[in-house]
Order: C-alpha cells, then structure tokens, then sequence
C-alpha cells in the first residue's frame, strides 16, 4: 500500500545540535506508527518538521508520494495533516463548539470574522457536531473549555485535528498528564478512528503504545535507533540500553 505520508532523511539542525538526524519512516492508512524515546530525543521535533510547523534543514517530506518539502503549517494542513499539539493549542475561554467551529471553518475558506454568525453557516456546524459525536465530547459542547477536566481538553485536541478532515494525524503525547481512566477512553477513542487514517503517535505510556501501534520507530539523540513491528522493539538491546533497563517484555 502507499504512504500517505513519508519522510525521507530528515534532518533539522538548531544551533550547535542536531535534533533530528537522517529520519526516514512512513506511515499508511489505517496504521498507527508510534514514534517512541527518551526525552530530548527529537520526537517532537520531527512532529514539527511533518506538520510544516518547522522547516527540514535537510531530507524530503511526501504526502501520497507527492514532494511537499518547505509547506508551511497551513499549507500541510490543506493537504491533509492534521495535528494535536503536545502543550494544548485551544482557546480556553471559548466554549467546545466554537473552538471546533474555527477549526471546520479552516476547510470551508470562511474568513474568521464571519465566526459569529457560523449559523448561517450549516456546513460548519454540521461538521462540528459531527467531529463531537465522533469523540465523545456531545454532553460538553456549549461548555467553555477551561470548565473541562484534562482529560476532556485533551479530547477537544484530538476533535480539533479531526476538524479539519485529515488523512494524516500527528499526535504528540496526547496521554500527557492524564490519570489512567483518562488515558484509556483516549487509547479507546484512537482505535475507533484508526481505520480512517494514517496516525504518527509520539508518546510516552509504553501500555498505551503497545495497545495501539502497528510498527515502531525509535529515537535517541535524534536519530534512529531501531525500528519495526512491536515484538522486535520489545526485544530490542538497543532500545533497552535507551531506556536504561526499562523492561517492555511481555
Ligand atoms: N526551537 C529549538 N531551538 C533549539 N533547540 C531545540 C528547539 N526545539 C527543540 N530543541 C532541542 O532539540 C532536542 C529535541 O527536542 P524535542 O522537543 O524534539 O524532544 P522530544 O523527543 O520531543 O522530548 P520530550 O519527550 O521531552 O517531549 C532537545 O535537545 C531540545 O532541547
Ligand atoms: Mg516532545
């Protein structure tokens, strides 16, 4: 099958350190492809280089085998990159349904200013209740935002990237900070959705990781270290010595 997305080689270099070095991995519909490592290990920085949020100093980015190198955020998500953030990206004192109906609207060219009136709109809002439903949020979506536990904040970032009718998903840590309860509607919601999409999942519950990924690329010191199906990187003395003896055997 086609990647839907590719990165071929990359690398960004900040000064005096290479956060990412020569990664190459891609991800096809329907896989969840877990990107794993110590912290520092350059994770959220290739996150940012496949969103366009950061240009490659060098290496190649495909969408559906097209070179889209150098895109910005907004071009990257006009071609099908949707994104959570790893720090929360949503306006707090708006309710659910407007944070989401400024994300929908992104796909509708309807300019900003026109927010207010999104009822003359139905698109918008069909498209709002719709990402809602999808991940649970229905019973929630007049509430503004900063009156939503952790867990339910992190719920409208996973709504916000669906918003804008993605191929691919990026998601960094979108388990941090939640209580195990929390974590697990997450880990249930990704699974529900995962047929539609190509998801590149960075995150840090290993639990939630081998619930989820289809295959592994692991990072340290911005490259590389290993990379393949779960059952090789649970067996893996490279990526053991990363993690200085964690054990992630069965
Ligand atoms: N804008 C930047 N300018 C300079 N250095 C940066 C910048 N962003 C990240 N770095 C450095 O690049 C390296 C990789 O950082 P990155 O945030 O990608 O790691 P990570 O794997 O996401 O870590 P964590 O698991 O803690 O989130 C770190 O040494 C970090 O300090
Ligand atoms: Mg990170």
């Amino acid at each position: 099958m086609r990647s839907v997305i590719e990165a071929r080689g990359l690398t960004k270099c900040f000064a005096g350190l290479t956060a990412v070095s020569d990664v190459s991995l891609s991800c096809e519909r329907g896989v969840i492809h877990a990107v794993i490592g110590p912290n520092g290990a350059g994770k959220s920085t290739l996150i940012n280089l496949l969103s366009g949020d950061l240009k490659p100093t060098s290496g190649k980015i495909l969408i559906d085998g097209l070179d889209v190198t150098g895109s910005g955020s907004s071009q990257m998500s006009l071609l099908g990159v949707g994104r959570s953030y790893q720090r929360s990206n949503i306006y707090p004192s708006l309710t659910v349904a407007e944070n989401c109906n400024i994300a929908v609207q992104s796909r509708f060219e309807i300019s900003m200013r026109f927010l207010g009136a999104v009822s003359a709109y139905p698109e918008v809002e069909v498209g709002t209740k719709r990402v809602l439903e999808r991940v649970g949020l229905e019973s929630v979506v007049h509430k503004k935002v900063s009156q939503l536990s952790h867990g339910e904040q992190r719920q409208v970032e996973i709504a916000l990237a669906l918003a804008t009718n993605p191929k691919v998903l990026l998601l960094d840590e979108p388990l941090a900070g939640m209580g195990a309860e929390e974590s697990l509607r997450i880990v249930e919601l990704l699974r529900s959705i995962r047929s539609e999409f190509a998801v590149i999942l960075v995150e840090h519950d290993m639990d939630a990781v081998f619930a989820l990924a289809d295959t592994l690329t692991v990072m340290l010191n911005g490259q590389v270290i290993e990379a393949g199906v779960p059952q090789d990187i649970r067996s893996s003395a490279r990526v053991q010595a990363a993690y200085l003896g964690e054990d992630f055997s069965d």
